[in-house]
């Protein structure tokens, strides 16, 4: 094992050059979720250059091929996500987006080059595979909507385990974390709607004013946060926009407003459409108008199975070598690979793609100057087809482990 392990990486090494190729024609051609046509066609080609046979349209723009090994086995399935942000790039790279208003700020150019990297590097070596990989490009990540569409359509059936990587800029290149348990946040999405009734801005009196109601409501959310979640439970709680009135002396009839609920826990997560509801319905009554609550549950936690997230552990070591794994902070950001993990277990963990030298400082994920240092592009594809090639060797996970297990070393 230790001796193929070494191979990964170096048989990654001599990609190199290609994977960069690959990752700043992506770059320069991001396309929006749900619209990743060209992407796709791009992956598909290449994929069936290896000899592979795609399934293409899965979920949206989705690409899906599967590599059957020489003896039979298990299917490990490897995702990437391949959608782009609507953000005006700010780099001035020479590969910068020359789509005016669509960035791949998030990266996901990134996984995808490196995922196309893995599979040449798994097809090389099929003979000694003793499983399937199944390689899953997603398309519409970043609207949440990618991977339900592609399980609803049958992408997951056959297969054992899944995993997966995020490159992550504020940590440097070379490097790796993963954590057990829950590693992102859950994502919902709620609007309000405040009635009152109309008046002249200058006679309160013959209106009921929406506006004061919506600020009371605003400030009031935090309490959910601050007096009704336990202070180790992270929770945010965050009104994005606010839309009522459209002239200074008029009280408006209606306010709008939405927001974002993040939770770490999913027994805390389930607990608080009621507390939103309740306190919205409420501070409304005392303020005499009609309030509703629309609460969408978008994604789940993120939650890595622990014995999963070990293995992958065990993989950065062995392909990364020793010292180059760190444990993940947890985040309140979301990850639609959360909807694979609600139907079979595995992990997904961060890559770093950030410069040698005070990556803490380097721009963040989504922001128009985000850049990605593609040292990582070896390496990540040299993980990615390691951790399949280990899982079929390795044999089953232990079943049943619990969802929020110790520690990941
Ligand atoms: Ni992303």
């Amino acid at each position: 094992m230790s001796g193929s392990a070494v191979a990964w990486s170096d048989r990654a090494a001599l990609l190199g050059d290609d994977l960069i190729a690959v990752r700043r024609q992506l770059h320069r051609f991001p396309e929006l979720s749900f619209e990743e046509r060209e992407t796709a066609r791009l992956v598909a080609d290449r994929l069936t250059r290896l000899g592979l046979t795609c399934r293409t349209g899965f979920g949206g723009h989705g690409v899906v091929a599967d590599i059957v090994g020489a003896a039979a086995g298990p299917t490990i399935a490897l995702r990437a996500d391949m959608g782009a942000l609507p953000i005006a790039e700010e780099t001035g790279l020479p590969f910068a987006s020359g789509r005016p208003g669509a960035m791949h700020a998030c990266g996901h150019d990134a996984p995808t080059a490196m995922l196309l990297g893995a599979a040449e590097l798994l097809v090389q070596n099929r003979s000694s595979l003793k499983g399937t990989v199944r390689l899953i490009f997603q398309s519409a990540e970043e609207i949440n909507e990618g991977a339900k569409a592609m399980i609803r359509e049958g992408v997951l059936d056959g297969v054992d385990e899944i995993y997966g990587l995020h490159n992550l800029p504020t940590l440097s290149a070379g490097l790796a974390s993963v954590r057990p348990g829950p590693l992102m946040g859950s994502v919902d999405r709620i609007e309000i709607e405040v009635v009152g009734k109309g008046a002249h801005g200058a006679i309160p009196d013959q209106g009921i004013d929406p506006i004061v109601c919506a600020s009371a409501i605003v400030m009031s959310l935090q309490s959910l946060v601050s007096r009704e979640t336990s202070p180790f439970d992270p929770v945010v709680v965050t009104i994005g926009s606010i839309r009522g009135g459209d002239a200074n002396n008029v009280i408006p009839s209606v306010c709008s407003m939405t927001g974002t609920v993040r939770a770490f826990d999913p027994v805390v997560r389930d607990r608080l459409p009621e507390g939103i509801e309740r306190i919205v319905t409420r501070i409304a009554d005392g303020y005499r108008c009609r309030a509703s609550v629309n609460y969408i549950r978008q994604m789940q936690v993120l939650v890595n199975h622990p014995e999963a997230a070990r293995r992958v552990g065990e993989a950065i070591d062995a392909v990364a070598g020793p010292g180059r794994r760190l444990e993940a902070a947890p985040t309140l950001a979301g990850e639609d690979f959360s909807e694979y993990l609600k139907h079979v277990p595995g992990c997904f963990f961060w890559l770093g793609s950030g410069p040698a030298e005070h990556a803490e400082q380097a721009f963040g994920l989504h922001h128009p100057r985000f850049e990605l240092n593609e040292a990582c592009l070896p390496l990540g594809a040299a993980l990615l087809a390691g951790i399949a090639a280990r899982r079929l060797e390795e044999g089953p996970l232990a079943s049943d482990a619990p969802a929020e297990g110790g520690g990941a070393k």
